[in-house]
């Protein structure tokens, strides 16, 4: 293609695009074709693919709201500052993405092609990972408990004494709604009732609050947890300062993480949600969905547990 065809007639663009009153401001529209137009033959494919709709997206945005260069070296900065914090520990830039539900989203495209590609039922719906998953917790006997070392000198003593719950259920099979999945593991996780996961906390023992289970014949398991609490996700860093400057807040509502796999089964990702939380509606990081609110519900007689909760999982079906 020459350089004449390329040329793009700024005319026709204002009469057949919307570029949120580009041509009305008087900019240059050429520009967005000329930086689409670079993309070389030898591109990456998916690159290729994507690229010019994030280029497109990303000028109208810039024209659409005036964007200066002051404003425009904020954005960078603060970047930049995500990635300076950034390490094995701890992942500034994702937690950039969260604020903005970019994980949720990206995790519910995920889900829907899965789920378009699949020839079985409904499945439990996913819930993003979160940057507190430790891979090789403990593999637990059904019926145990994941909270270590509890004594009446940790500081929550109290409340997880109050908040002490049986989480019990079953692993399905999409292929067919009854099919339990025997030897599926259940890897679970959650924050301690400070807010705070073991690893961001040196007063708890290690792989506290994490364990994994194996389902029986019946595709059955059960352990003892507590019910979980709200915390702020870390908003000491540049993603908290830009939530600030949103004037949000940084809480997540009590939840349970999980990863459940099974043989033949696509492994799910999810969270389940404790309806008694005051920021059920307004996670700081967009993850709940109506299908995995949960209500815990009083437990009588048993020594180790002030609630139930009995939920099951649905994986979908790859055999
Ligand atoms: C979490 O659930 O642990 C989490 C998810 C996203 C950002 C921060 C924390
Ligand atoms: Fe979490």
């Amino acid at each position: 293609m020459s350089s004449s065809d390329s040329a793009v007639d700024v005319s026709t663009l204002c009469e057949s695009e919307s570029n949120f009153g580009g041509c009305e401001k008087g900019y240059d529209l050429t520009l967005t074709d000329k930086v689409i137009a670079a993309t070389g033959p030898n591109a990456h494919p998916r690159l290729a693919e994507i690229m010019p709709s994030l280029v497109r997206h990303l000028h109208d945005f810039a024209r659409e709201v005036n964007l200066t260069v002051d404003e425009w070296t904020v954005a960078i900065d603060l970047i930049n500052a995500c990635g300076r914090m950034s390490d094995d520990k701890r992942n500034e830039t994702q937690l950039l993405c969260d604020i903005l539900g970019l994980e949720t989203l990206v995790d519910e495209i995920t889900a829907k092609q899965v789920a378009d590609a699949s020839a079985t039922g409904a499945t439990t719906p996913s819930a993003i990972l979160g940057p507190f998953y430790r891979h090789d917790a403990p593999l637990l006997p059904n019926g145990s408990s994941i909270v270590k070392a509890l004594d009446p000198s940790v500081p929550w003593y109290e409340t997880a004494v109050a908040d002490s719950a049986l989480v019990t259920g079953r692993v399905l099979s999409s292929a067919s709604p009854t099919e339990p999945i025997r030897n599926a593991i259940i890897d679970v996780w959650h924050s301690a009732p400070n807010g705070l996961y073991e690893q961001q906390d040196p007063d708890q023992p290690d792989m506290n609050l994490r364990g994994r289970f194996k389902t029986d014949d019946e595709g059955r398991f059960s352990f003892y947890c507590l019910r979980p609490a709200a915390y702020p996700i870390p908003d000491d860093g540049p993603a908290g300062q830009f939530l600030a400057m949103l004037d949000r807040h940084p809480y997540r509502p009590g939840h349970i993480h999980f990863v459940v796999s099974g043989p033949e089964h696509r492994t799910l990702t999810t969270q389940i949600f404790d309806d008694r939380d005051e920021y059920i509606q307004k996670d700081s990081v967009f993850a709940v969905k109506d299908e995995l609110i949960v209500s815990f519900v009083p437990r009588e007689g048993d020594p180790n547990a002030k609630w139930l909760l009995e939920y099951d999982f649905v994986l979908d079906s790859i055999a």
